[in-house]
């Protein structure tokens, strides 16, 4: 197999949207064994902290050769050297793809001028592009909003960033300012794809297979995010019916038989033991605390079991707790 080229990488493209908390390597390696086509995204990185060495950041770039292809690292910042600098180490560690955070609307973030603050910061945010270009030979691309309180920013911003050499882009279908409300709005999407000549992905509110086929319009493929808390299902039901839906008609609708909750346990169980198996039993089960409340949900007697299970210390426990 020859390297990643998000041109090349096979039609339509379905990608696991990195979520901060969410997208360790216990859950992408979770979400690539049960739909191996996913492309999947660390969480977002600093590049001040690659730069620098930091112990943290740099675990969290471990990612399994063999499991998580293609495997791409999304990282922030707003210092051009240390984009060149983190790139060059990112590269060097054998991932597939240098993803640019360029959306995040967290306080903290825009207010460093890190995340969507760049897209108030055009020329800085082509730099940005420009350096991690120089660095590195894999692809380098960019995951974005609509823009900060209007969409009409949207196709001058990526032009600008195509011309610095971004080679994809992700579109979250929401402003800065809508933060995570209202419906994601994909035709500023369309449009985009409709004038750039490198491939745009759509994100925002794709919660199930109908969905997907739905909203992928012109587009090269999907990113999906809080879709899949509790419901990692979703990717396999996604990746297959856009396939179908590719090959036949994308009206074609498709009856899912929902998985039962004695069916999902022995993979709940599964994401447990890669938590534990990546972090240790104390952090690893800690963590999966979030994962195993939303696996629960709407179950007869969730309330309860959720009760126990976000205090489970071990994975013997939650054997024991999901013993149906
Ligand atoms: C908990 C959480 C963490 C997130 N962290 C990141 C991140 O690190 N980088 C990023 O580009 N977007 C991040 N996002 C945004 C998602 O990638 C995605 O754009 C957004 O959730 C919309 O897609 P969805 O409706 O499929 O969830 C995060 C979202 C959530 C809910």
């Amino acid at each position: 197999m020859g390297p990643f080229s998000w041109k090349d990488a096979p039609r339509p493209l379905v990608a696991l949207a990195p979520m901060a908390g969410v997208t360790d390597a216990s859950y992408r390696q979770f979400i690539k064994g049960i739909a191996p086509e996913t492309i999947v995204y660390t969480e977002f990185l600093s590049t001040d902290a690659i730069h620098y060495g930091a112990k943290r950041t740099m675990q969290m770039l471990h990612f399994d050769v063999d499991r998580e292809r293609p495997f791409i690292v999304q990282i922030f910042g707003k210092d051009a050297d240390h984009f060149l600098s983190a790139a060059k180490i990112i590269e060097e560690l054998g991932a597939d793809g240098i993803d640019i955070n360029m959306g995040c609307p967290a306080a903290k973030v825009v207010s460093s001028c890190h995340g969507s603050a760049l897209i108030q910061k055009p020329e800085l945010a082509q730099e940005l592009v420009y350096a991690t270009k120089k660095a590195v030979s894999i692809p380098v691309s960019v995951k974005t909003r609509l823009g900060w309180n209007t969409s009409e920013t949207l196709i001058p911003f990526c032009k600008k960033l195509v011309e610095a050499g971004a080679d994809a882009f992700a579109i979250h279908g929401r402003t800065y300012h809508q933060k995570f409300s209202g419906a994601a709005d994909w035709e500023p999407i369309y449009e985009l794809k409709r004038q750039i000549s490198v491939p745009v992905i759509g994100n925002g509110d794709i919660h199930t297979a109908e969905d997907a086929v739905k909203k992928i319009g012109n587009l090269d493929g999907v990113m999906v995010g809080r879709g899949t808390f509790g419901n990692p299902w979703v990717m396999r039901e996604i990746c297959d019916a856009l396939q179908r839906a590719t090959y036949n008609e994308r009206t074609s609708s498709h009856e899912y038989t929902a998985i039962s909750f004695t069916e999902k346990v022995p993979f709940i169980l599964q994401h447990c033991e890669l938590a534990v198996r990546l972090k240790g039993e104390g952090r690893g089960m800690r963590e999966m605390r979030k994962h195993l409340s939303s696996y629960i949900k709407g179950f007869p007697g969730a309330a309860e079991l959720r009760a126990k299970l976000v205090k489970v210390e071990k994975l013997e426990e939650v054997r024991q707790l999901l013993r149906v």
